[in-house]
């Protein structure tokens, strides 16, 4: 199975793709988190990516592309199940995914009110190395801000201040979005890789989305 979220910042992308990982093995592969990775270099492109990171706008697509295909190209068949959390973001990257050969059964849209996303984005902690994020108010860690499984300590990103957040929904709403509708469009004429779009009302529970989810992925647990 290959799967895609596709939502807003604070949707629940990366608690989703938690989720599917340790009940039922998904390999995720998490943009944000290659771009990251980048981010440690000392190089031009690491400097360009935290640059765009922390005003909240999108890394461009052909420095995306770059990271992320090689990514697919190395790991689609090394896995039973794949996931990629935040990748495709643009029109012009769903086009690469497009020209791609590999298919996707789901692109789940993680669909949420944009007051709920302020509020879970800005007051999480997260461990960046491996995308633990946690909800300080609803699912705190058991000692605040230590990372409940490594002991290492939890950060608020740069990018979770307040006045980001509310760019990065605004570079959501005018980069992301469309693609819903572009995807719908591709299904209904029988082009493009992504087989099948799901709207999942992700204002609700972490663990009913997770049902909402596994429902249309018929895994048995
Ligand atoms: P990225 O790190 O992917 O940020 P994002 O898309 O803004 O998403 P978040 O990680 O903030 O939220 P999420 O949907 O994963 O929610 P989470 O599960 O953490 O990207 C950062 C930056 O990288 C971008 O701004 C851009 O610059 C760059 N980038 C990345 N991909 C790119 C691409 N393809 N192209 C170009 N640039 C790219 O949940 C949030 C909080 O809510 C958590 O605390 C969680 O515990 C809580 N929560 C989750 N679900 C629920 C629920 N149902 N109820 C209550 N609380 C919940």
């Amino acid at each position: 199975m290959k799967i895609i979220l596709l939502g807003a910042p604070g949707s629940g992308k990366g608690t989703q793709a938690q989720q599917l990982k340790t009940k039922f093995g998904y390999h995720v592969i998490t943009a944000s988190n290659a771009l990251r990775s980048y981010m440690q270099k000392d190089c031009a492109l690491g400097q360009e990516i935290r640059a765009n990171m922390d005003a909240g706008q999108l890394v461009s697509d052909a420095v995306v592309w770059q990271v992320i295909d090689s990514h697919i190209k190395k790991e689609a068949n090394a896995y039973p199940h794949l996931l990629l959390d935040g990748f495709p973001r643009s029109l012009n990257q769903l086009e690469m995914l497009n020209r791609g050969r590999e298919t996707y059964d789901y692109m789940f849209y993680l669909d949420v009110d944009e007051q709920a996303v302020i509020e879970r984005v800005c007051g999480r902690r997260v461990h960046i190395e491996s995308g633990r994020v946690y909800h300080t108010k609803f699912a705190p860690p058991k000692k605040a801000d230590i990372d409940d499984i490594t002991g290492e300590a939890l950060i608020h990103r740069a990018d979770d201040a307040e006045a980001v957040v509310k760019k990065r929904i605004a570079t959501y709403l005018e980069k992301t979005q469309p693609i819903v509708e572009q995807v719908r469009q591709a299904i209904a004429t029988g082009s493009g890789q992504i087989k099948k779009i799901i709207t999942i009302n992700a204002n609700a529970k972490i663990d009913a989305v997770t049902e909402a989810i596994i429902a249309q992925l018929g895994h048995a647990e």
